[in-house]
């Protein structure tokens, strides 16, 4: 499945899509409307604002965006639906900063840009007083970024919570329950990673968001505009996320648990090459280009608690999309690309896997089966109705953010760690502790109740 399918089928309504209407999905209460200002509104920002208007606990008061086509659709959604016309920030690359000093304040701001501008606008915001920050993934480029951000957010004593939406995914979180339940008894080794043929993310014809050509940079849109640069100059795990995030919850990093060190391996680039000729012929201009990413990025990381983790990032291959969970305890195990669970003595077999289904049935997170009505229509199969969720519900409860800066940081350095690794012949790197020693008491807290 490329994105386009896997975005249709998820339904995720992105640039260029036709939005659905609006359907309020929840009763305003007494406590005032949280403000709330939206930076990018591209393929993601999009989905961001269908959900922040939906909510009439928010007052999404503002946006941000510097791309004429992406900002028309989004203020053809919001008149489409008959909604309040937020502020425009559009005139330069630093209009956020503008958006920040807004007359009323901003209680929090959602960030949907490109890789490269997260840290400065996440810091920017911290600057003005912003105590609630929502980033997409991921949280900076260099490993010196993740510091920044984690020293300001300490300084300013702000939240920093990066959407990672595979975290809220419906068996990832039937999973967590399982682990918290004992199912796979203590937990050994843990695989995932971002394995999704992203070719037509990474190439189009400068008009279309997915494929139909092989331009990217100053001739492509959208991804293809920022994204592919990435591939061309850098080798690492480009997106560690959406793997490393649900294993995170399932082995308590940051709370009692914690990275220690890591290793990557990178394979030789074909994909993207291959897919320029195939598409564009030999002699496009893009042909010669020589992308320093490697197909298959591997990184094996070890923990505190002494779990392993394999990691894998494989995004310029013909593939179907998986992000290969493995998450294996001494009881049994769960692989998402089998859609298989083991439990020794539970399962109808022995030596025989179960179909997964009945155990996350059965296994349901409360969260879920709360929540499930309101995430209809919401991308990536619901699940990115909850990082919204857990964000303006943080801020109308004033707590931390179930996932937190420390979170964000060492999930995210993953990546300029692994290119390290990689840049010195497959070191292995130790790994920073950004809670500086505070993980060893830190507790648990993400989705322990059925609230948010
Ligand atoms: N969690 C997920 O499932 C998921 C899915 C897709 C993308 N993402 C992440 O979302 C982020 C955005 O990706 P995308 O697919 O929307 O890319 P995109 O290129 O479609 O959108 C980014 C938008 O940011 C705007 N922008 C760039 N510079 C700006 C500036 N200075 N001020 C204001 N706006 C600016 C661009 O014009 C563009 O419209 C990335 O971090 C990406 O990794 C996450």
């Amino acid at each position: 499945m490329n994105r386009k399918d896997f975005v249709r089928t998820s339904g995720l309504a992105t640039a260029g899509l036709m939005l659905g209407t609006v359907t309020n999905v929840f009763a305003k209460d007494d406590r005032p409307k949280v403000r709330i200002g939206l930076i990018g509104v591209g393929a993601r920002g999009i989905g961001h604002l269908d959900l922040l208007m939906r909510r009439d606990d928010v007052d999404l008061v503002a946006i941000c965006e510097v791309e004429p086509r992406a900002l028309e659709n989004a203020k053809n959604y919001i008149a489409k639906n008959n909604k309040k016309m937020p502020l425009i920030f559009s005139e330069s690359n630093d209009a956020w900063k503008k958006m920040y000093e807004i007359n009323g304040g901003l209680d929090a701001v959602v960030i949907a840009t490109p890789w490269e501008l997260h840290t400065p606008m996440i810091l920017g915001a911290l600057k003005a007083g912003i105590k609630y920050v929502g980033t997409e993934v991921v949280l900076g480029i260099t490993l010196q970024d993740h510091w920044d951000v984690v020293r300001a957010a300490e300084k300013y004593n702000a939240h920093v919570m990066m959407l990672e939406n595979v975290c809220y995914r419906r068996d990832v979180m039937a999973v967590l329950n399982m682990v918290r339940q004992g199912l796979f008894g203590e937990l050994i080794h843990l695989q995932g990673g971002y394995q999704h043929d992203l070719r037509e993310v990474k190439f189009n014809d400068g008009i279309h968001t997915y494929g139909h050509g092989v331009e990217f940079g100053e001739k492509g849109y959208s991804e293809a505009h920022w994204r592919t640069n990435h591939s061309v100059t850098r080798n690492g795990d480009l997106y560690p996320t959406h793997g490393i995030g649900p294993i995170a919850h399932y082995i308590n990093i940051n709370r009692g648990n914690r990275f220690t060190s890591l290793c990557s391996f990178s394979s030789k680039s074909r994909g993207l090459h291959n897919h320029i000729v195939k598409l564009g012929g030999p002699n496009h201009p893009n042909a010669s280009v020589k992308f320093k990413l490697g197909d298959v990025v591997t990184t094996s990381i070890n923990c505190a608690n002494g779990e392993t983790i394999l990691l894998q990032h494989d995004t310029d291959l013909p593939r179907p999309y998986t992000l290969g969970f493995r998450v294996q305890g001494t009881e049994g195990l769960w692989m998402d690309v089998a859609n298989s669970i083991y439990i020794q003595d539970k399962s109808n077999n022995n030596d025989q896997w179960d179909v997964a289904r009945q155990w996350l049935d059965k296994y349901d997170h409360p969260l879920w089966a709360r929540w499930s009505k309101e995430t209809a229509g919401a991308g990536h199969g619901g699940m990115d109705f909850f990082v919204i969720h857990a964000l303006v519900e943080s801020i109308k409860n004033k707590v931390a953010t179930p996932m937190d800066v420390y979170d964000a940081a060492a999930w995210s350095a993953i990546t300029p760690l692994s290119e390290q690794s990689i840049a010195n012949g497959n070191k292995t790197v130790e790994f920073p502790d950004f809670t500086d020693g505070k993980w060893a008491e830190r507790k648990p807290v993400f989705a322990l109740t059925d609230a948010f």
